[in-house]
């Protein structure tokens, strides 16, 4: 129940009486919902995988929720292949190489990282765990890892800066009103943040049917469906009653109907300027003085414009099989992106990193490093702050891991010859 609906209790003739009815019962899912994270976060514990984090989100979250975040668009087949595509690579383990000690730790545009990774923007996440966007910038800062705040994010830019820390980056959607999304990046400015991102490939949004399917494209439309789906999932239900529905906080004032839990699926995109284009970009580039990066990037062409117009680093991302399904899998579209950036900016790819191994074989391929979205979503819709913590700790140890098993000490050890496809040719004979 949201907040404001549960202040108006006690506003009728025998208002005491409910207030205080209302106040035993709110204390009551508070206790309840205490006892169930500290449930999730035992479990949480003992998962060996993101995968494992995935299926305690999925057991503790309402279906509606839970395929919001892990759903990609249409048939999903981009989805798919973006993991695929890590299957496909496979590695040539050098051995023999004295692995005692190693450092994941590299520079990610223009800093220092512990590990090749950074956090993505992902909108939404405090309706998988309350304050998750908040916990999982303070895992980032944990873990000396790049945090990116989404504009659709359940926690505000300011707030972030405050609770968080580490190094932050902003996330910004370019909507309608132009001068709204420039006051934005001026407060990521002056709350410190280093770099905005710009993302590219949502001028709408994606045809994401298993939230029409889940009654999401209206959501909390009290349907059967639904009432089912949340009393199925008390552990989530209790804890959004005794908290109230998060809002984006970063579109307060820009439409009201998108910041409250009635309109956030259904206008998935209705905000964002489909007209922004290249000129766009280039006012954006103008007015950042700080890093920027362009997140949605495919094409080599689209590449090189990007850096013609001064960009610090793309990341070739198709926002998690989210938008347009069809779509190349990013570590396919890797390669011909670095041709063309050829070590002028920065260039990270997101879109299907699990484990540890694929950091490792991204890394082989060039780029700089890895955006992972769900996979820290998982963890803090798993257990909230352990569970974000954990998804980390889980790719920290596998990427050291496979570090060991490939022989490379350090990043800079992680190259081409690594790839079972990357040697060269045998000699004729
Ligand atoms: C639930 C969810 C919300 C997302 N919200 C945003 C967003 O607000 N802005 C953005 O640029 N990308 C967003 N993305 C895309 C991610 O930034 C990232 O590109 C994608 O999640 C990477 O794939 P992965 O989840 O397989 O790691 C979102 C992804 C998910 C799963």
């Amino acid at each position: 129940m949201p907040d404001g609906q549960a202040a108006r209790v006690g506003s009728g003739g025998t208002g005491q009486v409910h207030e205080a009815r209302a106040g035993t019962d709110a204390v009551r899912a508070a206790v309840e919902a205490a006892c169930r994270e500290a449930d999730a976060r035992r479990a949480a514990l003992r998962a060996w995988s993101v995968d494992d984090l995935r299926t305690l989100a999925r057991r503790r979250l309402p279906r509606a929720i839970f395929d919001q975040f892990d759903g990609g668009a249409e048939d999903e087949s981009t989805l798919r292949d973006n993991r695929e595509a890590f299957s496909r690579r496979r590695l040539m383990p050098r051995v023999l190489v004295d692995v005692a000690r190693v450092d994941p730790s590299t520079r990610l545009v223009g800093g220092t990282s512990a590990l090749p990774i950074a956090i993505a923007p992902t909108g939404a996440a405090g309706f998988g765990w309350h304050g998750a966007d908040v916990m999982i910038a303070r895992a980032a800062a944990h873990f000396g890892i790049p945090y990116s705040l989404s504009t659709s994010a359940t926690a505000s830019i300011e707030q972030i800066a405050e609770q968080a820390g580490g190094r932050l980056w902003f996330q910004a959607y370019i909507v309608k009103d132009r001068s709204f999304t420039f006051r934005l990046i001026e407060r990521a400015r002056v709350a410190g943040y280093e770099a905005v991102m710009i993302t590219v490939d949502l001028p709408v949004g994606g045809k994401r049917e298993r939230d029409y399917r889940n009654d999401m494209s209206i959501p909390f439309r009290y349907t059967p469906r639904n009432l089912v789906d949340f009393a199925t999932h008390p552990g989530w239900s209790l804890r959004m009653l005794a908290r109230g529905m998060p809002v984006m906080e970063n579109l307060r004032g820009v439409a009201p109907a998108a910041t409250t839990a009635k309109g956030i699926v259904s206008t998935a995109g209705r905000n964002y300027d489909p007209s922004f284009d290249w000129d766009g970009l280039r006012a954006v580039r103008d007015a950042w003085p700080g890093r920027l990066i362009v997140k949605g990037i495919v094409r080599p062409d689209d590449a090189e414009r990007a850096l013609a117009l001064g960009v610090d680093a793309i990341v070739v991302s198709n926002h998690g099989g989210r938008q347009l399904d069809g779509g190349i899998a990013t570590l396919d579209a890797l390669p011909g992106v670095l041709r063309a950036v050829a070590g002028r900016a920065s260039v990270l790819v997101d879109g299907g990193v699990r484990r540890g191994v694929d950091v490792v074989k991204a890394l082989a391929m060039g780029a700089d490093g890895v955006l992972v979205g769900r996979a820290t979503l998982y963890g803090a819709c798993a257990a909230g702050q352990a569970g974000a913590l954990r998804a980390l700790e889980i790719l920290r140890d596998e990427i050291e891991r496979t570090m060991r098993l490939c022989g490379a000490p350090n990043v800079e050890a992680i190259t081409a010859d690594l790839l079972a496809d990357g040697l060269p040719p045998p000699p004729a004979r």
